[in-house]
């Protein structure tokens, strides 16, 4: 099977989406100088020119990506090639109606825009397979050609009537028979009972709130339907280029997408990393996010994987968009590369001068490139060429998994429960951030994946947590690892169904507790304080501990007095419990407890606040992202890769500056 490496081959992927299609070929050969000036050596082609490509049934316009691939190859930049079938023209819609999506209340998603498709339109798939077949023929031995690049950002969900009979054949191979669809939905509840299968549809707006394990249901449906898109586009691809790796841009912590079904699909796993829309580029959550985003995509891939999209300055999406300020651009890059990106590409090359993101900044900016902004591409473009002995290196040192799982997300999603301030994202991005300020490097990982290689393994939000898991969890600990769960792990099984007792009894046994009475949810704002001195908000519980140890109680409120974190040993390992979410210094504070009980330090002891450090390879990646200087004391003598310098004991970094050190000879 074809892999990264077929496509970086020794060099770290620089480079970004390059829409010639938009400009006249005058600028063409500006663009192609330009980007050797910057070091580019790849560029994703293609991925919205279905309408040029194919500017009426059936016809074929490919002249002109005949000249930009060759041109292209002529100077030795690479090309990702984009299958067009996001962006379908507005002649099928017009034509195939039933090709466009509906919306929950049966209402057409027009075009117009992008991403107007319905995964079970037969007539999508067919169009999109004849466009994709005929781009793989012509291209497929391309010597430019180092990637396909399948669609773009998946994630499109559809309620019609074609989508109606597609998940009702999914249901059919998952439950066998209709008894089993009812007994796992809990149809008795509210008059649900299905008699036959054509009366089962996706939940479409309905008076009052639907059925969650058919929303739950769906929520898989919807992933795996576009995964058959995805996997016939793939296979097209592959028959006429298997020495041609595979991938599609997935959107990082998106709930649309069971990423980790996805990734087992892909030769390449790569991502679009911009900061959550909450996150402005000054925010000190911004490098948090950066950093998840690439710890999630690293272990999807299980090694290196690929920045397909990340924005040179600003983006167009918020209310207010700042451009980026000096050195965040190189910083947040180098993070990726630190994290396990063979690449560092963008959306897009060019500056569109119309359309939607006219005003989204581009590798070359409508300043042109005399602009300060090109300026620090093309020094990002020299810094990546220091750094291409570490393509295909792996990232050391993660004995810590953060546990992430689609299904957890979606169940917590729901309508209904206890807490509407509950957000899994967040949680997880809390939980995360609190091993990432410590600099305790970590993966992140599926519950029923395999866990041998960690001795830590983080819960911060599983409200749902099937059979294998719990078991796979149970083993985990009895062979001597160390689990920490948050709160309400384990509720439900599988179907969303709520457990015997509120808890599962193997993570009851597992934890020591004998009973979960009641959950207390607090409201938003409110904090409690526990007895360690900490506080903590979002959630409490009423607990009663069997054998655990309670390491903090709460201190105040109706539940003062009983236990907020506990502790049990059991077989070689320690379980943690964790009623309530601790503020995020004193989460940090209690994972880095438990952490080092079970062995696991930070990647370098001692340094100081705001600076990040990872390990790839036989480098060292230090990046400060506060804007003052600090000095970092080093274990043994290094050599910066960017800068040449030596460092015998102690390394100064200027604010937003960064060192790739390796051992100096
Ligand atoms: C990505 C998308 C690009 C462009 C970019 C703007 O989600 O793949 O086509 O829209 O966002 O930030
Ligand atoms: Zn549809």
């Amino acid at each position: 099977m074809p892999a990264l490496s077929d496509a970086t081959r020794g060099r770290l992927l620089f480079g970004g989406d390059y829409n010639p299609e938009q400009w006249p070929e005058s600028v063409w050969r500006q663009d192609i100088r330009l980007m050797r000036e910057a070091g580019v050596n790849v560029v994703t082609v293609g991925v919205f020119s279905w309408a040029t490509l194919e500017p009426r049934p059936g016809a074929r316009d490919f002249g002109w990506l005949d000249r930009v691939l060759d041109g292209l190859g002529e100077a030795g930049i690479g090309v990702c090639l984009a299958t067009p079938t996001a962006s379908p023209p507005p002649w099928l819609g017009a034509r195939h109606p039933e090709t466009l999506p509906r919306d929950e209340h049966g209402s057409v998603v027009w075009y117009g825009s992008r991403n107007q498709f319905c995964a079970s339109s037969p007539v999508y798939r067919a169009h999109a397979a004849r466009i994709t077949t005929d781009l793989a023929r012509r291209y497929g031995d391309h010597e430019a050609l180092r990637l396909w690049h399948i669609n773009n950002e998946y994630g499109t969900a559809c309620w019609c009537d074609e989508t109606a009979a597609h998940f009702r054949r999914w249901l059919r191979a998952r439950y066998g028979d209709l008894d089993a669809l009812n007994t796992a939905w809990g149809t008795a509840f509210w008059s649900q009972r299905y008699d036959a299968w054509d009366e089962i549809i996706p939940p479409r707006r309905a008076q009052y709130l639907v059925n969650p394990t058919q929303a739950l249901d769906f929520r898989r449906f919807t992933s795996d339907a576009l995964l058959e898109c995805f996997v016939a586009e793939r296979d097209i691809v592959a028959a006429h280029s298997p020495e041609i790796p595979v991938t599609t841009n997935q959107m990082p912590l998106f709930a649309g997408l069971d990423g980790w079904r996805w990734a087992a699909e892909q030769d390449v796993v790569s991502v679009d990393c911009y900061p959550d829309p909450a996150v402005d580029w000054r925010d000190p959550e911004g490098p948090a996010h950066g950093a998840l985003v690439a710890d999630l995509t690293r272990s999807q891939a299980r090694g290196p994987w690929l920045l397909m999209e990340q924005a040179a300055s600003a983006v167009n999406f918020r209310a207010v968009n700042a451009p980026k300020p000096p050195g965040v651009l190189r910083q947040w890059s180098l993070q990726a590369v630190a994290r396990g990106s063979d690449g560092v590409c963008f959306f897009q090359w060019r500056a569109s001068r119309q359309g939607s993101e006219k005003y989204h900044s581009a590798m070359l900016p409508h300043a042109g490139p005399a602009s300060r902004g090109f300026a620090r591409v093309r020094e990002l473009g020299a810094d990546l060429a220091r750094l291409a002995g570490l393509v295909g290196e792996p990232v050391r040192g993660a004995r810590i998994a953060v546990l992430h799982d689609w299904s957890a997300w979606w169940a917590s999603q729901q309508p209904g429960r206890p807490s509407s301030l509950v957000d899994y994202r967040r949680l997880l991005a809390g939980w995360h951030h609190a091993l990432w300020r410590r600099n305790l490097t970590c993966d992140l990982a599926h519950p029923e994946a395999d866990l041998g290689g960690y001795r830590m393994v983080v819960a911060p939000h599983l409200p749902l947590l099937g059979d294998t898991a719990l078991a796979h969890l149970v083993d985990f600990v009895h062979g001597g690892g160390t689990l920490v769960c948050g709160f309400a792990t384990g509720v439900t099984d599988a179907d969303d169904r709520v457990r015997p007792g509120g808890l599962a009894p193997e993570l009851r046994a597992l934890l020591g507790l004998s009973t979960v009475h009641e959950w207390w949810p607090l409201p938003a704002g409110a904090t409690l304080a526990l007895d360690d001195g900490t506080r903590a908000e979002l959630w409490s519980e009423d607990v009663e501990v069997a054998d655990a140890e309670p390491l903090a109680r709460y201190a105040e409120g109706e539940l003062a007095g009983r236990p907020a974190v506990t502790r049990s040993r059991r077989g070689a390992g320690t379980a943690w419990y964790l009623t309530t979410l601790p503020q995020p210094e004193a989460l940090a504070a209690l994972l880095a407890r438990a952490a080092e009980a079970a062995g696991v330090g930070p990647v370098l002891p001692g340094l100081p606040e705001g600076v990040e450090a990872v390990r790839r390879g036989p480098a060292l990646f230090l990046l400060n992202h506060t804007t003052e200087p600090v000095t970092v004391p080093l274990p043994s003598p290094r050599t910066d890769l960017l800068t040449g310098r030596a460092h015998p004991r102690e390394l100064t970094l200027a604010g937003r500056g960064a060192a790739v050190l390796t051992p100096t000879e």
